[in-house]
């Protein structure tokens, strides 16, 4: 039997509809599965909980978490009772900074039901590898006079160590999916730090010779993720290349709703999290309308993270056969509510064989 110990931080707002919904499915999914048990934990770190402790979490609460397989965490915000900067800060960024999450993942596909504002997004399926640890979002720099003569700089900073490491999870990835790595350059205009993120994209690529690798200025790139987004597979960016890409990918498969994401923790000294992309949705709160399906399909990242590759492809493939029947929430144009989406997923789920599909109950 296999035990995976999971710390659920619900967080604000709809995570605390989202995250008991994908709670829920992942049990399904152990009942499914003999083999399997997850262990939930569930901390209440939020910005109610600052309001109570003038934390976001407790002082040790790194080391409460450390020994956990995984995070899985729903949104933080809550700008009535707490600045974001405080509690993205003292909550989210701390645990992927200090668990050394040094690559963020975030898949984009043409998802059945869901209408993406392409008109033509034929069936895209991509995955964006982001350097999550430094790059141009580093704290190296400052400003100097003021008035007229007011300067500021920022520097960006690429370590051999850091760009190879998220190269590497690159190809390691593709040789998962459809073997080609796109790497994301703007080495004809940055004269240093591009340059040499090519040479070490051309060296790791260079180890992978039944992966196919091209490189593409991050001007033309985002641009094809607009006209031909069905020609990647996987994308290795830097911070800032990661960052607007990723919300480019969110962007064309139709709903922020939908988006998952991973923070992974590659040298294994600490747990991964795993965190859909959208936030907190005040505006929506308490409806009982979120969309449960980003929390989910991060649920599914999380799996295959563990290994259980099938069981996640499974889950991905049953999600897509409940949008395709059109059992949506409101965000993407549907009228069901986040449970009734789950309890459909759920009831899939109970039904259906390895590769999703329903079993039939026929004998022919
Ligand atoms: P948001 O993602 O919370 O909402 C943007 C829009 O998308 C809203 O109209 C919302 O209703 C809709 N939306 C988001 N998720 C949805 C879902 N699952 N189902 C249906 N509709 C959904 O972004 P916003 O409004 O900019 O931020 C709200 C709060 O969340 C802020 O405090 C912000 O700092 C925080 N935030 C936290 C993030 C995180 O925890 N990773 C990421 C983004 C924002
Ligand atoms: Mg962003």
């Amino acid at each position: 039997m296999k035990r995976l110990k999971i710390a659920n931080i619900p967080g604000d707002g709809i995570g605390r509809e989202v995250v008991p919904a994908a709670t829920d499915v992942l049990r399904t999914i152990s009942e499914i599965h003999g083999g399997l048990k997850f262990e939930f934990t569930e901390f209440p770190w939020s910005c109610e909980y600052y309001l109570e402790h003038e934390e976001m979490m407790p002082k040790d609460g790194l080391e409460q978490l450390k020994d956990f397989d995984s995070i899985f965490l729903g949104a933080v915000g809550n700008l009535n009772l707490v600045p974001d900067h405080v509690s993205l800060w003292g909550l989210l960024i701390k645990i992927r900074r200090e668990f050394e999450q040094v690559i963020n993942i975030r898949p984009a596909k043409v998802f059945k039901g869901v209408k993406s504002p392409l008109l033509n997004p034929k069936d895209f399926d991509l995955i964006v590898v982001r350097e999550n640890s430094e790059g141009e979002y580093s704290t190296i720099g400052g400003n100097i006079y003021q008035g007229e003569d007011e300067l500021s700089i920022q520097n960006a900073v690429f370590s051999r160590k850091g760009t190879e490491r998220a190269m590497r999870y690159a190809f390691e990835l593709a040789a998962k999916r459809k073997k080609h790595v796109t790497s994301a350059t703007k080495s004809n205009g940055i004269v240093y730090s591009m340059p040499f993120w090519d040479r070490v994209f051309k060296d790791v690529a260079h180890d992978y010779p039944h992966i196919t690798a091209d490189s593409q200025h991050i001007d033309a790139l985002s641009a094809f993720f607009v006209t031909h987004p069905e020609r990647f597979d996987v994308i290795v960016a830097s911070n800032l290349f990661g960052d607007i890409l990723t919300d480019i990918g969110a962007a064309i498969m139709g709903s922020i709703g939908i988006a998952p994401s991973g923070n992974i923790n590659v040298n294994g000294k600490y747990p991964s999290m795993f965190e859909p992309v959208h936030g907190s949705a005040p505006d929506i709160v308490g409806k009982g309308i979120a969309n449960p399906i980003g929390q989910i399909w991060t649920a599914k990242m999380m799996l295959d993270h563990f290994g259980e590759e099938e069981l996640g492809s499974t889950l991905l493939n049953v999600i897509e056969s409940v949008t395709r029947d059109g059992f949506l929430t409101p965000d993407i144009g549907g009228r069901y509510s986040t449970r009734e989406v789950t309890e459909e997923i759920i009831n899939r789920l109970k039904i259906s064989d390895k590769k999703g599909d329903i079993k039939s109950t026929t004998v022919s």
